[in-house]
């Protein structure tokens, strides 16, 4: 594609953590930086459009103006800022920045008609380049204008990093030679379901840890039931046990863990099949039994900490996964695959970040991509390429 003396459009996810308006990770400005240089080395004016802020939380949305110290820092020249951008100068003022300067418009969730993917809205933005790139793979769960729409009115395609986080999913799946791993954790079992659904059908282990492995042990302990109401998910719980063995999945569930039993932190550990209270983490036991399964595995993906990491003593068990996973992924024995979101985060925390084969830069569009290997995002691609070619 001639791109010399074109507008590129690029939706990136700038909704990095802020504090004070200082950018306190800034790994995901730093996610497009080989996309954004392949353009401009093809001689393109790059524009980039971003959030900043959950659309839960309408409060959090902040002006993306406090982020160009830190673009210009990372990508090494002036950033243009535009704030109002729904206008007809703003092509024309595009036009006349200079081939030098990186552009970015101000955050798109000012206007409701982004999380609204108005289309009109998208044709609008549409119009402020010549083509579209999505180089935000952490927002391709997003039926959103700028994700959805804008790829309806422009020649579009994905980035780079956007392209390679959807190999290493794919990768996992298709991993035919050895033992496919996945390990789920997290305290939320509703946000996990469709997962776990999936995993059995695709893995040949699948452990569960954190806060959710409680609905595992009430099922399996019958009269527990307080170590987690099942009330509302005992089929799903049954259905994924039965596909379990049903598919040939070994399902790995905690033989012991750690529970909060003050709240100064004073932790018991506790055997699984006679507790009935809810797990903080996993424990010793069960982190031994991990690492043999670990052991016997070529991949393994990784979505969700065993434990509650944030807080001491419960970020024993994530602590001694991830140092494990990594040290054989360094030795070449494993592959790995690490979620993002809280698991990214918890790599960090461990000092393992850059010891694993991957880690997404997504928290919930990883998850929607591992279950439906698909997502807006791509569908829109999709109708671009049949459109423009
Ligand atoms: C994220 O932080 O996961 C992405 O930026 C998407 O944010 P959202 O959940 O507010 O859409």
């Amino acid at each position: 594609m001639e791109l010399s003396g074109k507008v590129v459009l690029v939706r990136v996810d700038f909704n990095v953590p802020m504090d004070n308006g200082l950018v306190m990770d800034d790994a995901r400005i730093k996610v497009p930086v080989a996309t954004v240089k392949d353009l401009w080395e093809r001689g393109a004016k790059v524009v980039l459009m971003s959030h900043l802020g959950k659309t839960s939380d309408q409060v959090e949305i902040q002006s993306l103006r406090q982020l160009v110290p830190a673009i210009e820092e990372i990508y090494g020249r002036s950033v243009s800022f535009i704030e109002n951008y729904l206008n007809e100068n703003t092509r024309s003022l595009i036009e006349q920045t200079s081939q030098n300067d990186l552009i970015l418009l101000d955050n798109l969730r000012f206007y409701p008609q982004e999380e609204d993917c108005d289309l009109d809205f998208a044709k609008k933005l549409a119009t402020l380049g010549d083509f579209f790139v999505n180089e935000a793979f952490s927002v391709s769960h997003r039926r959103h204008a700028s994700v959805f729409g804008i790829p309806q009115f422009l020649p579009s395609d994905l980035g780079k990093n956007f392209k390679k986080e959807i190999k290493n999913i794919e990768d996992f799946f298709n991993h035919t030679s050895g033992k496919r791993m996945a390990i789920i954790g997290g305290s939320k079992l509703s946000t996990k379901i469709k997962l776990l659904k999936r995993l059995v059908a695709k893995v040949d282990k699948l452990a569960i840890g954190g806060g959710l492995a409680g609905a595992f042990l009430s099922y399996f302990n019958g009269d527990l039931s307080e170590v987690f109401d099942l009330k509302g998910y005992e089929a799903d719980v049954k259905e994924i046990v039965n596909n379990a063995k049903d598919f040939g999945c070994e399902l790995i569930v905690p033989t012991d863990f750690s529970a909060l039993i003050s709240a100064k932190s004073d932790h018991a550990i506790m055997r699984s099949e006679n507790s009935n209270t809810s797990v903080f983490d996993i424990g010793p036991d069960s982190v031994k039994l991990l690492k043999n399964h670990i052991k016997n595995s070529d991949v393994v993906l990784w979505n969700g900490p065993v434990g509650l990491f944030e807080r001491s003593p419960f970020e024993f068990g994530t602590k001694a996964i991830a140092e494990f996973i990594a040290k054989r992924t360094q030795s070449h024995k494993l592959i790995s695959l690490i979620g993002g979101g809280d698991t990214g985060f918890a790599m960090k925390k461990f000092n393992v970040a850059d010891k694993m084969t991957c880690i997404s830069t997504a928290g919930g569009a990883f998850l929607n991509y591992v279950e439906n290997e698909d997502c807006p995002a791509l569908e829109a691609i999709r109708i671009s390429h049949r459109k423009f070619g």
